[in-house]
């Protein structure tokens, strides 16, 4: 039905080929990567650490090492966002390689995120830059003395908790945007705090790799790190505002700031158990909403029962552009006494971590053709489900996909990927949801932080011996997409239709 009332409104609609789902004029196109994730040699930092000590060893399945050559290969990379017609490539500046040691910068490396950041503008390209992904500066938190024994010094700042760290992290912000501002107009603070935080602190599969797994660990130890990075994003917020006062395009934006946030598709197990529906809606303000409710509303849930009640007027407002990141459905579990909010996913990873077994919670079962190199599952109407929700929840805040994608090997499950994915995202603004652009996980293949190089996530894939860049079947998708900001007829019929994703790894 939707279908064909867009069929009705198509322009091309008498081309024997029409768009069946459109975008809107002047809707965002681009596609992602991450500094630690393709640059390789990013020895300075937590990850490095979490790679290689080995009191961390099994934590990560192989060391990034040379990444995907991206550091060196940045004019050829931005090459194929022009063969992908993408007008936008959302990046991230290695924090520590332009600040190796406290307050010391390095001229090199500034000059060679430069020379990126030119190279993207050179080819029509309009940077979106991320400050932090994921990755901390040895010298904010060392992952060789995380007791901080001898307390906070400059080798060794003993991470977020320290309001030393969140000003260090807003000086860093500053220089960027002082040094850029002439060329960079959108500016993310932290790629998915949200991850980051629990992954690190109460999972273990990121760094500091801690599991605080007790209600008193949850209150004393991942909601202060939580509070210390909203000051960070605070603070940044403002040091970047004040400090890029240049429209680098002339379209009217000098310094749009704001972060991205990862947020799923969260379902109770089972949706007649009342527990397991209060349980998912816990889940989904812990894992979806703690950090853009401080951010918009200044409002933080401290006690995590759902209700943001602790008011923080200094972090309000400190977000201009909601990104959202959707890669899967994730049923939820009640588990009483089960931190931080009584709850588990069904995620075979991450229940591994607390060595609990899926099929033994009562998950429920997952068609095999839906499940990707990740091990979760592929849904492809979450994006689109996903926009209204949050355009709700924060009325008047702009939203972008900053990520989506699929970690595969097969050209033809991608294709479905973007293009489903896509369909209900058309559907999604065609009803009024603010989403003004999508940004593709990621242009190239590259290093999947703890799953290591196996995961396919790559527009373009890599061949890791050689660096050669090859275009997938994606490249062909999206770059028709891209070029009638809509999916013709064709594209749908090969890709669109479906209740699951075509079997393949
Ligand atoms: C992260 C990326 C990651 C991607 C795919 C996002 O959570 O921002 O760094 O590679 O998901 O797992």
């Amino acid at each position: 039905m939707l279908v064909l009332t867009l069929l009705a409104c198509a322009p091309e609609e008498d081309s024997g080929n029409p768009i069946v789902y459109a975008f809107p004029e002047g809707f965002r196109w681009g596609a992602a990567g991450a500094a630690h994730q393709i640059e390789g040699g990013n020895t300075n930092n937590n990850w490095y650490q979490f790679e290689t000590l080995p009191e961390f060893a099994g934590k990560t399945v192989e060391p990034s090492g040379a990444g995907v050559d991206g550091y060196a290969r940045y004019e050829s990379d931005a090459d194929l966002l022009v063969d992908l017609g993408a007008d936008v490539y959302r990046l991230s500046i290695e924090w520590s390689r332009v600040e190796p040691e406290r307050d010391v910068w390095d001229e090199a490396e500034w000059a060679h995120y430069l020379a990126v950041i030119e190279a993207l503008r050179a080819r029509g390209v309009e940077p979106m830059i991320t400050l932090h992904h994921f990755t901390d500066p040895i010298w904010t938190y060392d992952l060789r003395d995380l007791e901080c024994a001898s307390g906070p010094t400059d080798t060794n700042m003993c991470g977020w908790t320290n309001p030393e760290v969140p000003a260090e992290f807003a000086e860093f912000a500053a220089e960027a945007a002082r040094r850029f501002g002439h060329l960079v107009d959108e500016w993310t603070t932290f790629n998915e705090p949200g991850g980051y935080l629990l992954s690190g602190y109460l999972g273990g599969a990121f760094p500091p790799g801690e599991m605080n797994l007790s209600r008193e660990d949850v209150g004393a130890r991942i909601l202060p790190v939580a509070a210390g990075m909203l000051d960070a994003n605070a603070a940044a917020y403002a040091s970047v505002k004040a400090a890029d006062v240049i429209d680098a395009d002339g379209d009217g934006i000098i310094a749009r700031v704001g972060f991205t946030n990862s947020i799923q598709w969260i379902l109770p197990a089972d949706p007649d158990d009342p527990a397991d529906v209060a349980a998912a809606d816990r889940v989904r303000d812990l894992y979806g909403y703690l950090f853009p409710d401080a951010m918009i509303n200044g409002l933080f849930d401290r006690d995590l029962d759902g209700v943001p009640e602790e008011e923080h007027p200094e972090w309000a407002g400190t977000c201009d552009l909601l990104g959202y990141q959707y890669y899967f459905r994730m049923y939820v579990i009640s588990l009483p006494n089960f931190p931080p909010v009584e709850a588990v996913p069904c995620d075979a990873t991450m229940l591994g971590l607390f060595g609990l077994d899926p099929a033994v919670l009562g998950c429920p079962d997952v068609h095999a053709d839906d499940v990707t190199q990740m091990g979760y599952e592929h849904f492809s109407p979450g994006l689109g489900l996903l926009a209204p929700q949050m355009a709700e929840r924060y009325p008047g805040t702009p939203l972008r996909v900053t990520e989506a994608g699929i970690a595969t090997t097969s050209g033809q499950r991608r294709g479905e990927s973007i293009v489903r994915q896509l369909a209900g995202l058309s559907e999604a603004i065609e009803a009024g949801s603010p989403v003004d652009g999508y940004i593709h996980w990621s242009l190239t293949d590259n290093f999947e932080w703890a799953h290591g190089y196996h995961p396919r996530f790559g527009l373009y894939t890599v061949d890791l011996d050689t660096f050669e860049r090859t275009p997938t079947e994606g490249v062909d998708v999206f770059a028709q997409i891209i070029a009638d900001n809509g999916i013709r007829r064709d594209l749908w019929e090969k890709y669109g239709e479906g209740d699951h994703l075509s079997p393949g790894e």
